[in-house]
């Protein structure tokens, strides 16, 4: 694959590996990355010629993009993610833990937790050795998982959010160790994202509740504007270690 040589105009200097960076959400924070000048390694799970669009555009931009095919679940996916980004840019400043699902119907039992909370803590562990002090890890989360324990969520959602929200607690838990190696991480939590699959998927089971969240709370925030505060989580100096960022109504 023809990865162009970085340009220094425009640019913060920054690789970044953006989890599920194929399609909705992820895609969305490597674009805007890409405009901020940061190169972008694409992780993606099966979506590879939707990735490869993404990396074109960024490619456009004069940002160096790296589709990279994996399974955040598979150990082995991972060793090979880390090792190519070690081979072309030896070092990695962000990491966005942005992939997530558990509502698939072919999957084991602890699928969910698999995906959401070992995964999450496998992709730190790997990306860790890259990060020089002053590297950032986001998470991106949801109000359903975030205030999961207020018992709000719908139905059919219980399984992820409890084991996103498990995610949440042992990143945060990794806070002390991260802070000595001068790496923050920062949370971004969402409402429903308008126009995205997970409401839609979730409409099946709770009939009407992308419409209810409307009535109650307003316009909800689109794709652009929910990864636009990811991206700024992850190169804005606003942030301190462990805060959270929330888009969109908090009301429950
Ligand atoms: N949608 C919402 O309303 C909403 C609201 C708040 C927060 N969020 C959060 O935003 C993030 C993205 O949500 P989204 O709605 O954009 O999700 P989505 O459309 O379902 O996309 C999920 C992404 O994760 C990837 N993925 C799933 N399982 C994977 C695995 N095992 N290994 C590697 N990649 C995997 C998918 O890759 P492939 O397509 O290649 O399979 C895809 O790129 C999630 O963390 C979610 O909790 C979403």
């Amino acid at each position: 694959m023809h990865v162009p040589a970085s340009t220094s105009s425009n640019t913060l200097d920054k690789k970044a590996l953006v989890t599920g960076a194929s399609r909705g959400i992820g895609a969305s924070v490597a674009r805007q990355l890409g405009r901020l000048g940061v190169d972008v390694a694409l992780n993606y799970r099966s979506k590879g010629p939707r990735a490869q669009e993404v990396a074109d555009e960024l490619v456009a931009l004069g940002r160096q993009a790296l589709p990279i095919q994996g399974d955040i679940t598979s150990a082995a996916d991972l060793a090979a993610t880390f090792d190519q980004i070690r081979a072309l840019w030896g070092h990695l400043d962000l990491l966005v833990l942005n992939a997530s699902g558990g509502l698939e119907q072919d999957k084991a039992a602890d699928y969910a937790m698999q995906l959401n909370l070992t995964a999450q803590i496998n992709l730190v562990h790997g990306a860790l050795p890259l990060m020089p002090r002053g590297g950032r890890i986001v998470f991106v989360t949801s109000h359903l998982v975030h205030f999961y324990r207020k018992g709000t969520g719908y139905d059919g959602y219980e399984t992820v959010a409890a084991s996103k929200r498990a995610g949440e607690d042992a990143l945060r838990a990794m806070i002390p160790s991260l802070s000595e190696l001068g790496i923050r991480l920062v949370i971004v939590s969402g409402d429903l994202i308008e126009g995205t699959i997970t409401p839609k998927l979730l409409e099946r089971q709770s009939r009407g509740l992308i419409e209810k969240r409307r009535q109650a709370v307003g316009a909800l925030p689109g794709v652009e504007e929910f990864a636009a505060a990811i991206v700024q989580a992850g190169v804005g100096e606003e942030y301190a270690s462990g805060d959270t960022i929330y888009v969109g109504s908090t009301e429950l």
